[in-house]
């Protein structure tokens, strides 16, 4: 087993350590040689020439581009900040084109700037031309080096890891082709942690306890989770990767996060908390985070796709108006499901339940009007419920032709007759170890079960065909990793492709009165009754309700001073 092992290229527990104690005995000693040099060119009998000490001088710390990654249509850039650096600003930076040749450099401004962990920044840039490489340039002089091991693709990549409180490590890999729902035989593969891939001699292995889907979990190893237990604020110290037996280890960005490794108080502050994904929706957050607030929703996370809209500032705005919401970068291709199972993990610390819903779709309650309520009515404990499903119904776009500027509940209110899938609130506790989830459904494990919602109790709204203009957005876009796009001319006769629309994205002349089956206002008479402000009949997400409560707290102040 030792053999094999060292055969792999694993050093055992006693090297590594010894390599540690190496390492920080050698840097000791450099730290004492420049020190040395430093002190001895203030002695003045020794007159040592200036330019030694320059020499010596060691380089002032920098900013340096980690790694990059290229997906389909951008490139992200993940710089690494010094320990005081301010973070730039998007001005600050250019994308820089680098050909082989030495023509002219290409520039070109940033799409977007994010500030994630503590020293870390990810830089969105326009795709490159053919053959050529992006870096960056601060301040329009000094362009960033790379390396050529930094250089990824989107496809293979191991793209994200969390560290789990059982010990284990979930790695989230892209280009493992697996099939949806089913289980792989875990001993085919092995998680890999190390700085450098590419130097077999300081690698770990450890063994894979579930493979399913595009996540591996695997057993962290001791002195990796010694580390991570002391060293939270320097999250991120080490890469994780995965190796396919007999095959070369997947290029690797993944620098584990450390979810709360606490076990869970008693009781979690929230109750109930929504999970999410979206790519420029921002205009639709507002009503939709409104409204779910009133109705008992306490807690949001936003997976963000590499928006290009007023996301950040929408999202600035509900968070000054006291809603409790963050917003994470989630920029990978296809990866809905892993999206929500990282999304259920961050959730499990501070929410009893997690509903997974799309920024078009509202829980139209019935009874009491609170969704709390409907979860204590099904959560049974000694029947070990742990997922409740709501049926969606869609709604067409109802006969308008533009968006309606009163929010999509109360414009939209004819829809068809039958239901469509459901959708989900989970106990993120009871979800399977192998986190498999398929169409916003999550595997539970023994012994939980999920219910269905009665009839009549609680539906989806699902403003699925809105105004063409709205609707025609969702042919780029298809997101879950098992479904086919829809410009592409395969499935096409599809459950998820939508009925009467062929491969184009061409406005049918009907559109405005399709999928319309059976008038419902049940929604938009209860957001009338509780939304609209008498004085402005305005709804709180509309845009002049803004400036007309700055004018009403401007007006406030004057009376108080
Ligand atoms: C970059 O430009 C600034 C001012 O424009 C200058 O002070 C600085 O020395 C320049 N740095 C380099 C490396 O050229
Ligand atoms: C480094 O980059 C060059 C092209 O710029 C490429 O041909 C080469 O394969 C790369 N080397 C490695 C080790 O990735
Ligand atoms: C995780 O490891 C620590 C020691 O590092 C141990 O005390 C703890 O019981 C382990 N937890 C589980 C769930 O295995
Ligand atoms: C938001 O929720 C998180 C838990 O998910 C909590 O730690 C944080 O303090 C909350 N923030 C606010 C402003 O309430
Ligand atoms: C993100 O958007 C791109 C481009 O529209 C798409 O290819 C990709 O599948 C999306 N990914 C997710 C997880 O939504
Ligand atoms: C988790 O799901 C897998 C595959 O669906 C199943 O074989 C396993 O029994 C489940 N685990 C538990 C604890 O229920």
């Amino acid at each position: 087993m030792k053999d094999r092992r060292k055969k792999n290229g694993v050093v055992s527990w006693s090297t590594f350590f010894l390599f540690t104690i190496v390492v920080f005995l050698s840097s000791i000693i450099f730290t004492a040689l420049i020190f040395s040099s430093i002190y001895s060119f203030y002695i003045p009998h020794f007159h040592l020439p200036k330019t030694v000490f320059k020499w010596r001088t060691p380089t002032p710390p920098q900013i340096t581009i980690r790694e990059t990654v290229t997906l389909p249509d951008q490139v992200l850039i993940f710089l690494n900040y010094p320990l005081s650096f301010y973070h730039h600003t998007k001005n600050d930076l250019q994308c820089v084109y680098l050909s082989d040749d030495l023509a002219p450099q290409l520039t070109h401004e940033p799409i977007q700037l994010h500030s994630v962990r503590l020293h870390e920044q990810i830089v969105r840039c326009p795709m490159p031309p053919r053959g050529e490489t992006v870096s960056l340039r601060i301040k329009s002089n000094i362009t960033l080096q790379i390396k050529n091991s930094s250089i990824h693709n989107w496809d293979p990549l191991v793209y994200e890891a969390l560290f789990d409180r059982d010990n284990t490590t979930i790695v989230f890999v892209k280009g493992l082709n697996l099939r949806p729902e089913k289980l792989s035989e875990p001993s085919r593969f092995q998680c890999v942690y190390g700085w450098d891939f590419t130097k077999p001699k300081f690698l770990f292995k450890s063994d894979v306890l579930s493979t399913a889907q595009e996540i591996i979990r695997c057993k962290t190893p001791p002195s990796i989770l010694a580390q991570a237990q002391t060293h939270t604020q320097h999250e991120g110290f080490i890469k994780v990767s995965i190796q396919v037996e007999g095959k070369k280890i997947f290029p690797s960005i993944a620098r584990p996060g450390i979810i709360s490794l606490l076990k869970p108080p008693n009781r979690k502050p929230y109750e109930l908390c929504i999970c999410t994904m979206l790519r420029n929706q921002a205009r639709f957050i507002k009503e939709w985070v409104m409204y779910h607030s009133k109705i008992g929703v306490e807690r949001w996370f936003i997976y963000d796709n590499n928006s290009d809209d007023d996301i950040e500032n929408v999202i600035a705005f509900l968070q000054s108006a006291g809603y409790n919401i963050t917003w994470h970068l989630w920029a990978w291709v296809k990866t809905q499901e892993a999206g929500f199972a990282h999304c259920a993990l961050r959730a499990r610390a501070s929410c009893e339940w997690v509903g997974f819903i799309d920024v078009d779709e509202f829980f139209n309650v019935k009874i009491k009007v609170d969704l709390r309520h409907v979860i204590w009515h099904y959560s049974n404990p000694e029947k070990k419920v742990a997922e409740i499903r709501t049926p969606c119904y869609s709604f067409g776009p109802s006969g308008l032709k533009d968006v309606p500027s009163e929010g999509v509940m109360m414009g939209y209110t004819c829809r068809l007759a039958g239901r469509e899938r459901h959708k989900s609130i989970v106990r993120p506790d009871a979800l399977n170890h192998t986190l498999i989830n398929v169409v916003h459904h999550f595997h539970l494990k023994a012994p939980f079960v999920a219910v269905d919602v009665e009839n009549g109790a609680m539906m989806i709204n699902h403003y699925k065909y809105q105004v063409w203009k709205v609707f025609k957005e969702k042919f780029y876009r298809r997101v879950a990793t098992y479904v086919a796009d829809w410009q592409k001319e395969e499935n096409v006769g599809s459950k998820d492709r939508v009925p009467g629309l062929g491969t184009k994205p061409i406005e049918p002349d009907d559109w405005s009165n399709r999928y319309c089956e059976v008038k419902d206002v049940s929604l938009r008479n209860w957001v009338l009754k509780n939304f609209k402000d008498k004085k402005t009949h305005l709804f709180p997400w509309q845009p002049g309700f803004e400036l007309h409560l700055k004018k009403r707290q401007r007006q406030k102040e004057k009376g108080i001073l």
